[in-house]
């Protein structure tokens, strides 16, 4: 019997938006498709019976409790399929610069139910639990030594910056003091320092109180920003002519990057406006498909509420055009 972090779960694999990013992605017989956040491998199901039966589809997950999902995949998708283990910040700039091509690639952003709904996991303020929230558990940096060694200042920025949290400050402040007497162990701990460091009032505002700073560190721990930056024009540079690559986000930070990045290399010529003939001779690099992010129906809210903040971008590469 495997133990209870790696069962895995009917409710692993609800894929977010997955009629859209199917529709975006538009898999053909024979192409290869990288789906670079497999998880509990929901979306990768779907893109591989697009490819009925002919084509190869890679996947990469940092967290390596997505083996037991991708080996239960591979039972049954009837295609080529091989599983890389890593950040893909770090792996689809390893692909691409070992001329790796692809016809589609797909970002799903962020934790996924397998990791959240596992309290030993540390990702939610919902339950005691150890202080941890690394995907990959291999990583050295635990949420728990990150609170407990980094000095007041640099955590403030990490609330304010990663977690848009009004009260940065106090939170810092209160954290520093409570671990000079008790270094932090489990995420109640810090659950209880958070509700005691702001004003009662706040405790019942804008939802779980502590729910912006467990985003924050949850998004240092995991340097997930960084992964995203380093992923997205490797995951161009991987597509042929005509590739598509689609990008679901939850959150306003990951949806900057994403959009940013997509309006730059949509831009053709970055001559100043005033220049009669183009000098620069930059050509577009890609077409978004959606002019605006793609959000999901009232019913898939209702259906899974986790799905509320996804947005979904996706674009295509130039030159694929007959
Ligand atoms: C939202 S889930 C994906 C769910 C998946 N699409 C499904 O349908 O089951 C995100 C997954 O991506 C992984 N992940 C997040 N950031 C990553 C990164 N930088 N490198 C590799 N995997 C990452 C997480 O471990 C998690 O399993």
């Amino acid at each position: 019997m495997l133990p209870n972090v790696l069962q895995p779960r009917a409710t692993d694999h609800v894929p977010v938006l997955a009629a859209e990013v199917r529709e975006s992605l538009a898999v053909q017989p024979g192409e290869t498709v990288v789906d670079a956040t497999f998880g509990a491998g929901g979306h990768a199901a779907l893109l591989a019976a697009d490819l009925q039966g002919r084509g190869k589809l890679i996947a990469i997950d940092r967290d390596p409790t997505a083996r037991t999902y991708f080996e239960r995949f591979e039972r049954t998708a009837r295609v080529s399929a091989r599983l890389l283990r890593g950040d893909f910040g770090v792996v689809l700039p390893q692909l691409a610069d070992n001329g790796v091509r692809a016809d589609a690639i797909l970002l799903d952003l962020g934790v996924s139910s397998m990791q959240l709904d596992r309290p030993e996991r540390g990702f939610s303020y919902a339950a005691d639990a150890p202080l941890d929230m690394r995907m990959d558990s291999t990583q050295e940096q635990t949420a728990a030594e990150l609170v407990n060694t980094t000095d007041e200042r640099d955590l403030v920025t990490i609330f304010r910056r990663y977690g848009e949290e009004r009260y940065a400050k106090q939170i810092a402040r209160a954290i520093v003091r409570r671990r000079k007497e008790q270094p932090f162990e489990r995420t109640g701990e810090l659950v209880d320092t958070i509700k005691a460091a702001i004003p009662a009032p706040a405790r019942f505002g804008d939802g779980h109180p502590a729910k912006r700073v467990f985003q924050a560190l949850r998004i240092a721990v995991n340097d997930e920003l960084r992964s995203l930056e380093e992923a997205l024009p490797a995951a161009l540079e991987m597509l042929r002519p005509g590739g598509r690559l689609a990008v679901v986000s939850f959150h306003s930070l990951e949806d900057r990057i994403v959009k940013q990045f997509l309006r730059a290399r949509e831009r053709g010529c970055t001559c100043p406006p005033d220049f009669p003939v183009c000098v620069c001779g930059h050509e577009p690099e890609l077409r978004a498909i959606q002019r605006r992010p793609v959000r999901p129906g009232a019913a898939e809210v209702a259906a899974n509420p986790r799905a509320a903040s996804a947005r979904l971008r996706a674009a295509v590469k130039s030159g694929g055009e007959a």
